[in-house]
């Protein structure tokens, strides 16, 4: 079996900001309400371009930062839960566009923990040697598919992409890594896709492609998660949370986050969170604060940090990393 290691990371996010003021203007909620009840500030919202733009931008990025050329990718997973198409899948049109002709290509549906799975997905492919060089992204418009009626959730959310690329290594770079699911929490966020109308059907449903959310459930959920998810790969790798430098989780509530560090014991500075400039990007967010943290030069090599993930499905999942840049 081979080591797994990241060699370069890259995001990108629309250049509209949208402020908790401007929301203000069509729902009923306020700036405090939403930064005292959330920690969003503003978020970006795209006016014209889609998934695959996005990730396409965090992608070309990515591979720039590893000094990689597309040719040398032999795999691209998106995690997305707002593709452009149902097919061809967000992953084809990356290909496309940034001219990977080598790669096997596929989306994946993890919701907000898309980035944590799809890192493990490609994990494996490179542990057992079909894969050399994966990029993985996770990308999303959240935009088109909220109800920007329901100011219980389209306060939250917000679109971009984040972007890493894995490769076959000799040293440890990918150190642990957990994931899981309860479908039986399904109904607490949901987005339908097409419903079962065709010329058989007798009762037609309404086409209706938005999401809504128990944030309630949601919270009491992500606070325990987090915690366990945390645990178990601390547990499988046989390090403790003194060793951590930085946790790098998904962000939809700084209170789910407060919670979680009360759970484990360590101060809230221990996680790295954006989410006040990018609210709630779903399989985005740990993808696009890893990228930035790269950026602000927070990580060295030897670091060890954790990403962790909770969300729709739901999903959750973990990794432990030891950085390699
Ligand atoms: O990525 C994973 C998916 N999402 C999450 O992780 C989200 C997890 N959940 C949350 O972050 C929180 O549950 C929310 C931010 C969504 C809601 O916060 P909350 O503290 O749980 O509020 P609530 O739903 O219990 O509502 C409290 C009150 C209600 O009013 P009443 O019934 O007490 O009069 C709501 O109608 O706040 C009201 N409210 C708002 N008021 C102003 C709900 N949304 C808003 C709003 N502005 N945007």
């Amino acid at each position: 079996m081979y080591e797994v290691k990241i060699i370069g990371t890259g995001s990108y996010a629309p250049s509209n900001i949208v402020t908790n003021d401007d929301i203000s203007k069509f729902v009923d909620t306020n700036n405090s309400w939403i930064v005292e009840r959330t920690g969003i500030k503003e978020r970006r919202i795209s006016k014209e371009e889609n998934t695959s733009v996005l990730a396409t931008k965090a992608a070309k990025l990515a591979l720039k930062n590893s000094k990689m050329t597309p040719e040398e990718i032999d795999l691209i997973i998106v995690a997305t839960g707002s593709p452009d198409y149902f097919i061809p899948s967000t992953a084809c049109i990356v290909q496309k566009e940034i001219g990977a002709f080598n790669a096997t290509c596929l989306d994946i549906s993890a919701a907000c923990t898309g980035f944590i799975y799809a890192i493990n997905i490609a994990s494996q492919f490179i542990k057992t040697g079909q894969s050399k060089t994966a990029l993985v992204i996770g990308a999303e418009v959240l935009s088109k598919i909220i109800n920007w009626e329901d100011r219980g959730t389209c306060i939250l959310f917000g679109d971009g992409a984040g972007a890493a690329v894995l490769q076959r290594s000799s040293e440890k770079g990918i150190i642990s890594i957990y994931t899981g699911a309860d479908g039986r929490g399904g109904e607490f966020l949901e987005c339908p896709a097409v419903p079962l109308n065709n010329l058989f059907t007798e009762t037609k449903i309404e086409n209706k492609n938005i999401v809504t959310m128990n944030g309630r459930e949601i919270f009491k959920f992500a606070v325990k998660i987090i915690k366990e998810c945390i645990d178990k790969v601390l547990e499988d790798s046989g390090y403790s949370l003194q060793d951590i430098k930085y946790i790098v989780p998904h962000q939809a509530n700084t209170r789910i986050i407060e919670a979680a560090a009360k759970r484990l014991k360590i101060d809230e500075d221990r996680f790295y969170l954006n989410l006040d400039r990018y609210g709630n990007t779903s399989g985005a967010t740990i993808a696009i604060a890893l990228d930035e943290m790269v950026q602000k030069g927070l990580l060295n090599k030897g670091d060890k940090i954790i990403l962790v993930g909770f969300g729709g499905g739901l999903t959750f999942g973990a990794e432990l990393i030891e950085w390699s840049i």
